[in-house]
């Protein structure tokens, strides 16, 4: 008698609690009014202000990535370039492509050497690295465009930041302690990001006076103070000094493009994206459209059934991304097909249930004859519904390794991601054709993915990630552990994830990513599975579309915040 009753408490319990009970993840920060979610907590908090300010989800946008320039110099950046996808509370939706371009005086073969031998550190490393930064252009235009308030009171934070200097955390001191062999080769890098050689430990107060001057001459003169005068010579200076490409009139030259989004739909749910010169946006929805075949669902999270029908699907997609996709100014690439459900239908029908297909028996798809690693992400939603998705990279983690001598700010590396012999991996593993080959004043493929997902036609989730390939694979997981499995947004960003690239032919897991009963079940279904990989660093919002909450969810692999009123 007591145990049944004991039974009944205990059922009753669960019963209530369970709209309540998560799996082992925190709950994602709940706010009112407005969010931002970002990989760096201070500039989380100065995006959160300038909303609070009034300014709306864009000028937050502008605030939080000039800061990050400063307080995250890791992959927050003026020196590098990105995308960002808006969609506004009228329902307008518009993207800004501000990727890096080629230098004019880039050409096809500049990474490879007299035999042909492709030599990745030049391509990663150093001046020759780079390409012409587009962060300040993109993010001004985003002002011009869909902002409200002034540049000045935007790049302020930045600015004081750089000139007060900030406290280094513990794991920012010891990514400055890491990087310093890199470092050294460069004098003005060891000078911003070692005290004379010696490095920054945790709690010293970090400035940065050169950057602090630069920010003041965008804050002042705006396009022009970053792409001509002082900071233009200065870039044109360490380029000569350093035997880089870049000229004052490939600075002169950069523009910004806006594009149209690419879109899709799965199960319902309307998905925006960035298209090319990114090919995260077209591959997510290339991934989805596949997916939405089988029921995701009744094969349950992370089963082996599931997971090899995530891994077959984007062995085809990446076999596609290597093919097709390049800077859609110079290449033609068959988005519509590519994006097609009937496409996606064919690509299907080639997955055998039960078994992997190796990479080598994958290719790309033939169009019809009539169609011709450091980044970050940061998600936010203002109080009216604007929802900004904001991606930006220098590519490697401190980029080049190159600080602008009297500038105060690090060049990227972005070159590497231009695939600079067809079929030779470039640090991401990322194999491609001519569609990505080095051409002067050509972007080079990205896989950056800053998504906005909508249902009944209402903003529902803001996301995307830092994490070069695995960002696309990513943004996936975490729309399907959302709508599939019916996890909360914290729950899906932290469930752990899985990789296929096509080339090399792995599925990659993340450490106890996989259960060992599973690994051997994929094993036996003919895959390598390399279990001590890694994923990328999702941030996420999502908008309850009844009562319009916002839940932020910073991933738990990084050391983000998210910062709601
Ligand atoms: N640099 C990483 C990417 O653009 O995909």
């Amino acid at each position: 008698m007591r145990k049944s009753l004991q039974f009944i408490v205990t059922a009753v319990f669960l019963f209530v609690q369970q709209p309540f009970l998560t799996a082992a993840s925190r709950a994602p920060v709940r706010a009112h009014h407005g969010i931002v979610v970002s990989d760096d907590p201070i500039a989380a908090r100065t995006g959160m202000e300038i909303l609070q300010r009034g300014g709306n989800a864009i000028d937050a946008a502008v605030a939080v990535a000039f800061t990050m320039a400063v307080t995250y110099p890791e992959a927050g950046n003026i020196g590098g370039g990105g995308f960002m996808v808006v969609r506004l509370a009228n329902g307008t939706t518009e993207t800004i492509d501000f990727r890096e371009k080629a230098p004019a005086a880039a050409t096809q073969n500049m990474y490879l050497d007299e035999h042909g031998n492709f030599l990745p550190e030049k391509s990663t490393y150093g001046h020759l690295s780079t390409g012409v930064p587009g962060s300040v252009a993109g993010l001004l235009l985003a002002l011009e465009k869909f902002g409200t308030m002034k540049r000045a009171d935007l790049l302020q934070p930045a600015v004081t930041f750089a000139e007060n200097g900030f406290p280094l955390t513990y794991e920012m001191a010891e990514k400055f302690k890491r990087v310093v062999p890199e470092f050294s080769k460069f004098p003005a890098s060891m000078k911003q990001f070692t005290k004379n050689g010696v490095p920054y430990g945790e709690g010293d107060l970090f400035k940065q006076p050169d950057l602090a001057a630069t920010l003041r001459r965008i804050q002042e003169y705006g396009h022009d103070g970053f792409y001509s005068g002082k900071t233009a010579d200065m870039i044109a200076a360490e380029m000569k000094r350093g035997g880089g490409l870049i000229s004052k009139e490939d600075l002169l030259s950069y523009e910004p493009v806006m594009r149209e989004p690419v879109r899709g739909t799965y199960r319902g749910y309307e998905i925006i994206s960035m298209g090319p010169s990114s090919s995260g946006g077209t591959a997510l929805i290339q991934i989805l459209n596949i997916l939405e075949g089988y029921d995701v669902q009744s094969l349950g999270w992370n089963s082996a059934r599931e997971v090899h029908l995530l891994a077959e699907t984007m062995r085809r997609v990446f076999a596609d991304r290597a093919e097709f996709l390049g800077d859609a100014d110079f290449v033609k690439v068959p988005l519509p097909w590519l994006l097609s459900k009937k496409y996606a239908d064919e690509r299907r029908a080639t997955i055998d249930s039960l078994r992997a297909t190796p990479s080598s028996a994958i290719s790309h798809g033939i169009p019809p004859a009539h169609e011709s690693d450091q980044t970050t992400h940061f998600s936010i939603v203002d109080k009216d519904g604007n929802c900004v998705s904001v991606t930006t990279t220098l590519n490697g983690l401190f980029g080049s390794k190159v600080v602008v001598d009297g500038a105060g700010f690090l060049l990227n590396n972005e070159m590497d991601d231009f695939s600079a012999k067809p079929g030779a991996p470039n640090m991401d593993g990322l194999v491609g054709s001519t569609a990505n080959a080095i051409v002067p004043e050509k972007r080079m493929l990205s896989s950056m993915s800053p998504t906005i997902v909508l249902k009944e036609g209402k903003p529902f989730m803001v996301l995307g990630a830092r994490g070069s390939s695995r960002i696309i694979t990513s943004v996936a997981q975490v729309i399907i552990n959302v709508v599939d499995f019916h996890m909360n947004i914290q729950e899906a960003v932290d469930a752990p994830r899985i990789h296929q690239q096509w080339l090399p032919d792995k599925i990659f897991s993340e450490e106890r990513g996989l259960s060992p009963d599973t690994v051997e079940k994929l094993k036996a279904m003919g895959y390598d599975v390399d279990t001590h990989s890694y994923s990328a660093i999702v941030n996420a919002v999502l908008i309850n579309v009844q009562d319009g909450f916002l839940f932020g969810a910073p991933d738990a692999r990084g050391s983000g915040e998210a910062a709601g009123y």
